[in-house]
């Protein structure tokens, strides 16, 4: 098992445990400033051990928003999402329950279930870095499990059945998905159809292993989906119990940046939907992990 006790012990920044079991809150930056090269591999090494970072009082504008995820990978994958994008600044997802062109947002309701970002894809997301500009008088909490920990804590006899699976994930079951535009919905079906990933994947920096098995997953390739629900259940279960997660309550002007390779995390819908929640997410892209399977096949 990881030890979170050796976590906070990098010596170029100061680092604040976020919990027993992931996240590390890095205290004394300003992430508008050009970092130096060895503050950025600082800030990487922090990250690998703790799969979450969290920077408070943050001031960040789209543009510093976008140069700071820069300094970590190329962005995102605008051909498999190219919905909710900020205006001018099409690196940036808009998380947000204010009105978009007098409706309801369709993005209000994202990541209501357990995920990692863009598990649809067969290059998925792998990192996120998600800034609160406003927050609800209460709630809005976003919660993070360790997937390194869920799958050094299973039984080798399980262990040895995860790492010869694959996880097919299909974006139709993306929690909400049915209230959104279904035009939009069957674009990104179109462009994204189910998709086979290793369900332990090896995490190209740190060579941990981290399971890499969703809510989203509809079934284990080659086997049929009544088979697989259980394994499914009891994975997702292990990898979300209390003691394997972070539970986010935002601030304005916290950053918070999270790896898709090593976590998965939930937006919990316990606030008022009336009060504003509005948030900027930028994406890293990942390593090409996916093979395209087809809608019809196990
Ligand atoms: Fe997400």
């Amino acid at each position: 098992m990881t030890e979170p006790a050796a976590r906070g012990h990098n010596s170029d920044l100061a680092l604040r445990p976020l919990s027993y079991a992931l996240g590390v809150e890095v205290v004394g930056l300003d992430l508008t400033q050009n970092l130096d090269d060895p503050v950025i591999e600082a800030i990487k090494d922090a990250w690998d051990e703790s799969h979450i970072l969290l920077f408070r009082g943050q001031t960040l504008t789209p543009a510093s928003h976008i140069a700071f995820s820069r300094r970590f990978g190329a962005l995102d994958r605008r051909d498999a999402t190219p919905f909710y994008r900020l205006k001018d600044y099409p690196e940036l997802l808009e998380i947000t329950t204010r009105k978009v062109d007098g409706k309801p947002s369709e993005s209000r309701n994202v990541g209501r279930n357990w995920h990692s970002d863009y598990s649809y894809s067969d290059t998925p997301a792998a990192a996120s870095m998600l800034f609160c500009t406003e927050r609800p008088p209460v709630g809005g909490d976003t919660m993070f499990c360790n997937m390194v920990r869920a799958y050094e804590t299973l039984s080798d006899k399980m262990k040895r059945i995860v790492d010869d699976l694959e996880t097919v994930y299909d974006i139709s079951l993306t929690a909400g998905i049915n209230e959104r535009d279904p035009a939009k919905v069957a674009e990104m079906q179109r462009i994204n159809p189910p998709v086979a990933h290793p369900a332990v994947r090896v995490h190209p920096r740190s060579g941990k292993k981290a399971l890499y098995v969703s809510e989203r997953a509809s079934h284990f390739r080659g086997m049929t989906a009544a088979e697989s629900k259980p394994l499914i259940d009891f994975l997702c279960a292990h990898a979300t119990s209390p003691e394997n997660v972070y539970r986010h309550r935002w601030e304005v002007n916290d950053l918070i940046c999270w790896d898709n390779r090593t976590t998965m995390h939930l937006a919990l819908a316990d606030f008022d939907q009336n009060t504003p929640r509005h948030m900027l997410r930028t994406t890293l892209l990942g390593e090409k992990t996916g093979v395209i399977i087809g809608a019809a096949t196990p």
